[in-house]
């Protein structure tokens, strides 16, 4: 199948949204590298230039052909492919003296191209660095924002168009009917449905496999889920071996409900293995290492089982239930900067991978697409809205620590944040345990800070919004919600252990029993509820409610639960023996990455 539409991937994290979106207007659309021969372009009818990390004056610009620019097809730059067609047909761009991540009210200029059913001031969701301060000529400008003067710009004749906005983002609204004029620019047809991609999955899978059969490792969330019954459908259910490892990371009940489940629709074995991994990730402080064991012993209790049902390894291909965003996040294309290394990604997958000898028929689609298959090959709904849950499940919601407090400079920083927090009548600390952000197109790793007082959601928001823009060293904020007041904020050295998991447990089951019984389980993407070795004597525990509205996971913006609801789960949690604090995280994402690790 040929891709109408081509989007250049110039490193963005949201590459493949683009595609993703450009999908759901129902064209096929592909991500190639942005140094494709011209020749491999040939009857494609528009292209689109992602976002990426670099300058287009730095020195790690991803090599690209110049001779995509006289294609005489539509074109589209998105911020850093924005900046790219800027420079190349003679405007400038400067280097950007302040970041701007998040929300920002786009002024229209003009209601033209791509923008003909668009007037007024609109939201569209920023995450850049540098700034193009003048239009190339024969381009007029379409857009500006507060602190971009050219956010939005178009040289009509010849239908190419520079957004340095992010229309993909479910958080510009406006952002598909921009993307939809694109798409019409460039006269294609719209005939493609995620009905569709069931049959090109399960010809693609039996290609793939051929003769040998698929063991396939099942989580229990949608995507292994969809992934087993898809792989089921193609192959038959005596060439498809499930099974489900419980790593003892697993939420409460969990575990049995899903194998019997699952175990209808196909062969399901369930092992016990938690005293293992347990055991692989003693002693380990650092989320990258944790998440690593976990991964690799994933893999060691494969083979073993393989071998323990003497399954003839040539035989047989290993399946994964992996889905777009897991892949970006470890730097999934080949500009993308790496987030984390996920667990479907580690080492020994990757050699499986290099060999041939893994099968993901849901790689290139994302949750919103993963849940619509889900629903064509028959699942029922309760099961595809469950929240998704990562693969190293509560063992990367359960932050350890080391002992040591903060990261260098804190206090200068402390001070910083809390000047702005006092603007809004509310004080600030640094949490002393570290969490993982996206931050532009990169990884940062940082100490979270706290609002400490009380203050409705817009308010939160606007202080969490303007402490990430203007202190880059912070990516994440919370609000304690109880007690109202911590006066010290003490970490303690700890790592995983059974009971702290137990803890977390409990207290993830008493909270998302609330969402159920508050009608909000289906309104909220999902929420990580996160252990943290913090608390006024550094003896007990606390715990963080992180709530996200999405609909990829890409980017998220914390949800607003009624007050009520969230003082009422807190108050349960903080009835659970050990545990002291709850707090609530107010970031969007970027610059916090959903999970802590
Ligand atoms: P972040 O934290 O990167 O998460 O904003 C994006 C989505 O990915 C999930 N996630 C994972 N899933 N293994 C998984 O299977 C992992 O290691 C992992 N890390 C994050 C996360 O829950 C969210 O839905």
């Amino acid at each position: 199948m040929k891709p109408c539409i081509v989007v250049l991937d110039f490193g963005g994290q949201y590459t493949h949204l683009i595609a993703n979106r450009i999908r759901r207007l129902g064209v096929y659309s592909e991500i190639l590298p942005p140094d494709i021969p011209k020749e491999q372009l040939a009857g494609v009818r528009g292209i689109i230039l992602s976002g990426g990390p670099a300058s287009v004056y730095g020195p790690q610009q991803p090599r690209y052909n110049p001779d995509i620019f006289s294609l005489g097809i539509p074109m589209l730059g998105i911020c850093y492919g924005h900046q790219l067609l800027a420079l190349h047909f003679g405007g400038q761009v400067r280097p950007g003296s302040r970041k701007e991540y998040g929300v920002a009210k786009l002024q229209t200029k003009s209601n033209q191209g791509i923008f003909k059913t668009l007037g007024g001031t609109k939201e569209v969701w920023m995450s850049h660095g540098d700034t193009v301060c003048k239009l190339p000529p024969g381009f007029i400008l379409l857009g500006q924002t507060p602190d971009c003067p050219i956010a939005a710009m178009a040289d009509l004749s010849r239908k190419i168009y520079g957004l340095q906005f992010h229309p993909e983002v479910t958080h510009t609204p406006c952002g598909m009917k921009i993307l939809e004029a694109f798409v019409t620019e460039c006269g294609c047809e719209r005939t493609w449905t995620t009905e569709g991609y069931v049959e090109l999955a399960t010809k693609r899978i039996r290609e793939q496999v051929g003769g040998r059969n698929v063991f396939l490792l099942v989580s229990g969330g949608v995507d292994s889920s969809v992934a087993f019954v898809l792989l089921n459908k193609a192959l038959g259910p005596e060439r498809v071996y499930g099974l489900l490892i419980d790593n003892g990371f697993m939420r409460k009940g969990e575990v049995a409900q899903v194998s019997q489940y699952l175990g209808r629709f196909g062969r399901l074995t369930v092992v016990d293995a938690s005293e293992q991994f347990l055991d692989a990730v003693k002693g380990q402080t650092d989320p990258e290492e944790k998440r690593k064991t976990i991964g690799e012993i994933f893999i060691r209790i494969q083979n073993r089982t393989l071998s323990e049902l003497d399954l003839d390894e040539d035989q047989w291909m290993l399946g994964q239930g992996t889905i777009y965003p897991d892949t970006i996040e470890s730097g999934g294309t080949e500009q993308a900067d790496r987030i984390k290394t996920h667990h479907n990604r580690v080492e020994l997958v990757q050699e499986l991978i290099a060999q041939g000898r893994v099968i993901e028929p849901l790689a290139s689609l994302y949750k919103d697409e993963v849940r619509e298959v889900g629903l064509h090959l028959g699942l029922p709904t309760d099961l595809l809205w469950r929240h998704p849950f990562p693969g190293p499940g509560l063992a990367v919601r359960t932050l350890c620590a080391e002992g040591k407090e903060y990261f260098p400079g804190w206090r200068k920083i402390e001070q910083k944040v809390d000047c702005i927090a006092r603007g809004f009548h509310l004080e600030a600390r640094l949490l002393p345990v570290r969490t993982v952000g996206v931050q532009g197109d990169s990884r940062t790793y940082a100490n979270p800070v706290v609002l400490i007082g009380e203050a409705d959601w817009a308010t939160l928001e606007k202080v969490s919004t303007q402490i990430t823009n203007n202190i880059p060293e912070v990516n994440r904020v919370v609000h304690l919600v109880t007690p109202a007041r911590l006066c010290t904020l003490v970490v303690k050295r700890c790592c995983l252990t059974k009971n702290r998991l137990d803890l977390l447990r409990q207290a993830d089951f008493v909270a998302t029993e609330q969402l159920h019984k508050e009608n909000l389980y289906r309104d909220i993407w999902q929420m990580p509820v996160i252990l943290i070795p913090v608390s006024s004597d550094g003896e007990k525990e606390s715990v963080v409610l992180r709530p996200v509205c999405s609909a990829d996971a890409m980017t998220a913006r914390f949800a607003e639960i009624p007050n009520q609801i969230v003082h009422r789960i807190a108050e349960l949690i903080v009835k659970i023996r050990g545990i002291e604090a709850v707090f609530y995280d107010v970031t969007h994402k970027p610059p916090g990455t959903i999970e802590w690790e």
